[in-house]
């Protein structure tokens, strides 16, 4: 089964989740290229005195991506979040997504994320807002509801879809869940009983049999990967072998993967420069550690935390990874 997003047929079912600071321009082009079928850019609140920060600055670099390219924006306000939208289109969105799914305190201390699942109406009136201000597909990500006795995504899901929203991703926990206990996939399947554009299911989901076995019991028409792509982005391949062959890929050589990680760290250098860096790619080589040797991740750490030199960093990661 193919996904469909306005004018867009995405190559696998497979997605890259939102995540803010791990979600950047070095991680979504290595997931794309490693089978995600979309990426999602990290959140952004696009305000014109904003526009000029440093953050801003990385977050809305799209350059040499793939199509389609989905920028996510998050906000508490119709006007606010059509401002953004109009922008991101400015800066290459071909898809706009607007996050609801997130507890963060900085996006839900402004009732924006997933805390705008309490009103209904207050939806209503954003995503209309958002679809009428620009001429791209939007999308919609969401939680099941804001606590256990409110799991309203249904009926969120079908007001999105009277709105104009092209496809939904649902996180299986609930705003009060934040990500504590399991994800559950049971609303998620009456969202996709609920509405005809396309549903992806997200939560939990860490290996390709699992996301086989998500996606017979939602009936939802993709998955969406988060933290278990963080040091293991070649889960989007194996994914989507599985689910297009029926059959588990071959693990990939372990000279391949030491390829990919280290080019995947040279590009953090290169796109954030010496000082940001060598600080964001410090979470990804630890990932990345703990994924091929957790029994000495902790040894190994206590050394490269330490280092301030983006060479010296890349030069002890290599050597580190000869060793293994
Ligand atoms: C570090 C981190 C940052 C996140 N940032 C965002 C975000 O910017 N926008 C969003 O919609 N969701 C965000 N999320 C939620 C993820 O997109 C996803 O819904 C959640 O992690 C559950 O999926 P998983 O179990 O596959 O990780 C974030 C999650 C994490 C762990």
């Amino acid at each position: 089964m193919s996904i469909q997003v306005g004018p867009y047929k995405l190559s696998s079912q497979v997605l890259l989740a939102p995540m803010a600071g791990t979600s950047d321009k070095p991680f979504r082009m290595l997931c794309r290229s490693l089978g995600a079928g979309l990426t999602t850019s990290e959140m952004v609140v696009i305000q014109a005195h904003l526009l000029r920060t440093n953050k801003s600055k990385y977050r809305l670099d799209f350059k040499g991506e793939k199509s389609p390219i989905s920028i996510q924006i998050a906000g508490s306000e119709a006007q606010e979040l059509a401002f953004s939208a109009k922008k991101a289109v400015e800066y290459g969105a071909d898809i706009i997504d607007i996050n609801m799914g997130c507890p963060a305190k900085k996006v839900c201390s402004k009732a924006a994320g997933s805390a705008l699942m309490q009103d209904e109406s207050l939806v209503q009136t954003i995503l209309e807002s958002v679809v009428n201000a620009v001429d791209i597909p939007v999308t919609l990500k969401m939680r099941t509801g804001w606590d256990i006795d409110n799991k309203n995504a249904p009926a969120i899901a079908q007001i999105a879809q009277q709105a104009g929203i092209q496809m939904l991703s649902i996180h299986g926990r609930t705003k009060a869940d934040k990500y504590n206990g399991m994800a559950e996939y049971d609303t998620i399947q009456a969202v996709v009983g609920a509405v005809d554009i396309p549903v992806i299911a997200n939560g939990d989901i860490t290996s390709a049999k699992q996301a086989k076995q998500v996606l017979d019991y939602t009936k939802a028409s993709g998955i969406m990967i988060g933290r278990a792509a963080q040091g293991n982005p070649w889960i989007f391949s194996q994914i989507d072998h599985y689910l297009k062959t029926g059959k588990i890929l071959d693990s990939i050589p372990f000279e391949l993967k030491k390829t990919i990680i280290l080019q995947h760290i040279q590009q953090i250098h290169e796109f954030y420069g010496d000082f940001l860096g060598l600080r964001l790619a410090r979470k990804h080589i630890l990932w990345y550690a703990t994924h091929l040797d957790e029994k000495h991740v902790q040894e190994f750490w206590k050394t490269i935390n330490k280092i301030t030199d983006r060479k010296r960093q890349f030069e002890l990661f290599k050597d580190y990874l000869n060793q293994l």
